[in-house]
């Protein structure tokens, strides 16, 4: 099956990308005291050199005492991190491609295997990760607007430095997400409630201040996800009206694409319907979307991290719903983390070189 409608441009806003096909943001941790080196730069230009549409960076941390629970996670704050991050960015241009940091808030989150910890304790909605680990301490009213801000520094930063445009991580259990989850959120303040759209209101003002600082016409992109690493199989939103009462009001805030992370692209979100997250998602607020999760490849990728290998797989159920509308991007992780090549293969239906995923692949930056 050919896969040309996947190379037909995308332009929103500040965007403007040659396919649709978006490198989704991978931690690498190669990044020694949170400042992406010259071989973090040659990475990601091999990426754009590859003709990936749009790349994410790996999630890149906020100016937050205890934002990272690594210590060669790249920080996107303080004078020499920038810097490396403009070196990024100057390569991937000078490579004819299109990138955005994903700006990242851990959250409470469980101490790294390294035995690094941050100069504080981690904070959160409450002091809990997950319901059964308790790592960390409530933020206050003044660390929830200080961390506001330091969203918005990092998205203007990012604008400043020649990005095309900027990721939000709300997935995956991280701090936007912990404010999401009522297992995690039990705050009896205006950031907290027993709806999703009351937990919901930490990410509006994030969003909005984003949006503030880098005005109207610079792209802002939304990752999340309803599953939590703690819990595969957990859905924020139950129903599709509970789905609407959480996407519409950050839509309305400013997200101009949401990034609806799935560990299998092709699982539908609710009964009834085969429509995936990213298919509800622009259903429902009328923006951009793009899916992503195990496209190209027969294994999911928590399964990768416990040492499963996948190989290449075919697209065309993808391409089945590309064509039907349900989403514009398409998200990639583990293909492109392997093999700077994977878009060129595809375009040139060059599939018998494909080489799949393999866990040697995440120890080194190919
Ligand atoms: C090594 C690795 C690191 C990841 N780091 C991040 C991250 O920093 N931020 C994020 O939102 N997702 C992260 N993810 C999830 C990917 O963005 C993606 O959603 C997931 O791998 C599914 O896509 P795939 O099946 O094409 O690999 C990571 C995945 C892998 C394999």
């Amino acid at each position: 099956m050919s896969s040309e409608q996947l190379f037909k441009p995308f332009s929103l806003k500040s965007l403007n990308i040659k396919n649709r096909i978006v490198m989704a943001p991978m931690t690498r941790s190669f990044s020694p005291n949170g400042v992406p080196t010259d071989d973090v730069a040659a990475y990601y230009s091999r990426r754009a050199a590859g003709q990936v549409g749009l790349i994410l960076s790996e999630g890149t941390v906020i100016d937050r005492p205890s934002s990272s629970n690594d210590a060669n996670v790249p920080h996107f704050y303080g004078e020499e991190s920038l810097a490396g991050w403009k070196k990024v960015i100057d390569g991937v241009h000078a490579h004819g491609g299109s990138m955005g940091p994903q700006i990242w808030h851990m959250g409470v989150m469980a101490n790294h295997h390294s035995g690094w910890t941050p100069s504080v304790p981690f904070e959160g909605p409450s002091e809990y990760n997950n319901p059964n680990l308790k790592n960390g301490r409530a933020m206050n009213e003044a660390d929830i607007a200080d961390s506001i801000q330091a969203y918005a520094r990092a998205a203007a930063d990012a604008k400043r430095l020649g990005f095309d445009c900027v990721e939000l991580h709300g997935a995956h259990g991280y701090l936007i997400d912990q404010f999401f989850w009522d297992g995690t959120n039990n705050r009896t303040d205006r950031y907290g409630g027993k709806t999703l759209a009351e937990r919901t209101r930490f990410a509006v003002d994030v969003i909005k201040e984003v949006r503030k600082q880098v005005g109207e016409d610079f792209t802002i992109i939304l990752r999340l996800s309803q599953f939590k690493p703690s819990e595969y199989n957990f859905k924020l939103a139950k129903t599709p009206e509970e789905m609407e009462s959480w996407l519409l009001p950050l839509s309305e805030a400013g997200v101009d694409i949401f990034h609806c992370s799935q560990r299998r692209f092709w699982e539908p979100e609710f009964e009834g319907s085969d429509l995936n997250f990213a298919g509800w998602a622009k259903k429902i607020t009328g923006k951009a979307t793009i899916t992503v999760g195990s496209v190209g490849l027969t294994g999911e990728f928590l399964a990768a991290f416990a040492g499963e290998s996948s190989q290449p797989s075919s697209l065309d159920e993808l391409l089945r719903r590309f064509d039907r509308g349900d989403f514009d991007l398409v998200g990639v992780g583990r293909p492109l983390l392997a093999d700077p090549h994977w878009v060129e293969k595809i375009k040139e239906n060059r599939s018998e070189e494909l080489v799949g995923f393999s866990k040697e692949a995440l120890g080194v930056l190919l």
